[in-house]
């Protein structure tokens, strides 16, 4: 596993901080948000309450930890998806994802673990695991056959045959809106329809637990917001998914709660609004200096300021981190003029998950 990069380190140059060590600011945090303890509590948290009281998630995954040789890939995650909803699982490349995914899919063997899909054990046989449909991160169609062909097969995979299979492949087409090239040979496809297309076979056997992994990565504009909404449309049917990605936006946009995952632990878990409330009192600031003037001192002479956590050069921008920021604004454009430096454009940034993974694990989701 590769050892964490410092914060800040990414940032430029003009990096001043006011903490000794480098690592201090997310352990500090972690503190922060350790109330839960080190790692997310394994116990699923969407209990949803009807009229007949409590209802478990439909997946429910607890404990489950994989390793290959001596590296700990998974490392004893635990999270509910419910019936209708979108869950993220949002890290950065090797945080796990694609090994936790293979796992509830029973596609990959755990080490230690529970996964059950509305109750039943994903070991209980292939009825089981007929319960869930994955569409992996590469695409696993056959690109000398035609869409139609390709679904065939993977109808067939799936126990279903005859009418009902042909049934299914059309609405199956049409819903990633690929009816009119179904009989086109898939190598003619463009990189975008392949996607649908692997979108298309994991939904055939219209499963209650859809599992995408990062289906987005590498397809245009069109095909990625006709991902998006069929992952709606699928959601509002009532179909429980889970949705790993690095794309913060994605997260943002597409997934009711989110787990952020890196290295191996399920780090901490919400909704955005939860997630982001947890950063506490900090606010970004990112501030312009007027051209001539120097960003370096810039940053040197707000980072002397107290309740300042962070100061870096970014995009000919300082960027400030700080406690109460808005607050802490009058003293440092004060400062800043005092030594000369008017600043012409100020902007108090709305945080986010990229702040969030920041905070949890000192680096930035796209190192
Ligand atoms: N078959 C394997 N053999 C050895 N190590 C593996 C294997 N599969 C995954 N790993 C390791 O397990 C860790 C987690 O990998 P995983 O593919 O689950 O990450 P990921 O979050 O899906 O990343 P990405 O965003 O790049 O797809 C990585 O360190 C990876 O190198
Ligand atoms: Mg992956």
């Amino acid at each position: 596993m590769e050892s964490a990069p410092k914060i800040g380190a990414a940032t430029g140059s003009g990096s001043y901080k006011k903490r000794s060590s480098n690592a201090e600011l997310p352990r500090r945090k972690r503190g922060h948000w350790a109330c839960r303890g080190p790692k997310v509590e394994t116990m699923p948290s969407v209990m949803r309450t009807t009229s007949s009281g409590p209802v478990a998630p439909r997946l429910v995954v607890r404990g489950l930890s994989k390793s290959f040789g001596a590296r700990l890939a998974v490392d004893g995650i635990g999270f509910g998806v419910a019936a209708g909803e979108v869950y993220g699982l949002l890290g950065p490349n090797g945080a796990g994802k694609t090994t936790s995914i293979s796992m509830i899919a029973g596609i990959l063997a755990r080490d230690s673990g529970e996964i059950t899909i509305d109750g039943i054990d994903i070991d209980a046989g292939p009825a089981a695991r007929a319960l869930i449909g994955i569409v992996p991160q590469a695409i696993t169609i056959y690109l000398d056959l035609t869409a139609r062909e390709n679904l065939d097969f993977w109808g067939r995979m799936y126990d279903l045959s005859g009418a009902t299979l042909r049934t299914a492949i059309d609405t199956a087409l049409d819903a990633v809106s690929l009816t009119n090239r179904a009989d086109d040979i898939v190598g003619t496809y463009s990189g975008g329809m392949q996607r649908r297309l692997n979108l298309a076979a994991g939904i055939l056997h219209q499963p209650r637990l859809l599992i995408l992994d990062e289906p987005t990565v590498g397809v245009d504009p069109q095909s990625r917001s006709a991902i998006f909404d069929l992952v709606e449309r699928l959601r509002h049917a009532g179909t429980a998914i889970l949705y790993t990605t690095h794309y913060m936006e994605e997260a943002e946009r597409l997934c009711a709660r989110i787990g952020i995952i890196d290295s191996g632990h399920l780090i901490v878990e919400g909704t955005r609004a939860e997630l982001v409330a947890n950063l506490g009192q900090d606010t970004r600031i990112e501030i312009g200096v007027g051209r001539g003037d120097s960003l370096e001192r810039a940053v040197r002479i707000v980072s002397a300021l107290e309740g300042v956590q962070l100061a870096t050069v970014e995009n000919d921008h300082l960027h400030v981190v700080a406690d109460h920021g808005a607050n802490r604004l009058p003293a440092m454009l004060t400062a800043l003029l005092k030594a000369g430096t008017v600043a012409d454009s100020v902007r108090v940034v709305e945080p986010n998950l990229e702040d969030v993974f920041l905070s949890m694990t000192g680096r930035a989701l796209r190192d």
